[in-house]
């Protein structure tokens, strides 16, 4: 029987984290399928369909990975995709609290949802995508928090938001 994991996230933006984790999982199952959560919470940089383009860049020559969004609920999402397996990252304790939260709340959705956490690697506990936002915002270099095409991405945006938040700036003073 084939294993298929969903990998759930708002991924604004995918980090190497998120990559760390994927790599890991592609050893414990035959496919994941990582999708983006229109998650009407948060307020992104990225586009889901920005985010959906980046992340599909990353595994363009992976047969075992395929890029989709979503919207709605988790659950209804996974039976769609007919799997019962949600794949979740842990960080720290501090995701724990969290992470149980919703892994009970979708259990009580769905009965045969399983949620399987991976811990991630020591050396990407600390990113999260807000702190990479803030670095690159602040002029600083991501290069090592997150795939190539992501960080080029993320400087062209975050750049022009800038640039068009001083040129707003300028046109204030001079009015
Ligand atoms: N490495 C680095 N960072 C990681 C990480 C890892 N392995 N795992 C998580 N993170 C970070 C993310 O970068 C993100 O950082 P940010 O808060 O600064 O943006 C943070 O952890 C949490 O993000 P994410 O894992 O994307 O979760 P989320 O809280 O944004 O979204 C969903 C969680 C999408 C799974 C959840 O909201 C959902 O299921 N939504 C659908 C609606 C639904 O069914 N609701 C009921 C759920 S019970």
């Amino acid at each position: 029987m084939k294993r298929t994991a969903v990998y759930p996230g708002s991924f604004d933006p995918f980090t190497n984290g998120h990559l760390n984790i994927i790599n890991r999982a592609m050893k414990v199952f035959d496919k994941i399928i990582v999708s983006v959560a229109h998650n009407v919470s948060k307020k992104t940089i990225f586009t889901i369909e920005e985010r959906v383009d980046l992340i599909k860049k990353i595994f363009k020559d992976n047969p075992q990975i395929e890029v989709d969004s979503f919207h709605g609920l988790l659950v209804e999402y996974a039976k769609l995709k007919k799997t019962n397996i949600l794949l979740r990252g842990m960080r720290s304790v501090s995701d724990f609290e969290y992470e149980m939260q919703m892994a009970i709340a979708n259990k009580t959705l769905n009965p045969d949802l399983e949620t399987v956490f991976m811990v991630t690697d020591s050396n990407y506990t600390y990113i999260s995508s807000s702190l990479i936002k803030e670095i690159v915002t602040l002029g600083g270099s991501a290069r090592h928090l997150v795939p190539e095409v992501v960080e080029k991405k993320l400087v062209q945006k975050l750049q022009k938001k800038q640039g068009d938040s001083s040129t707003h700036e300028t046109r204030k003073q001079g009015s």
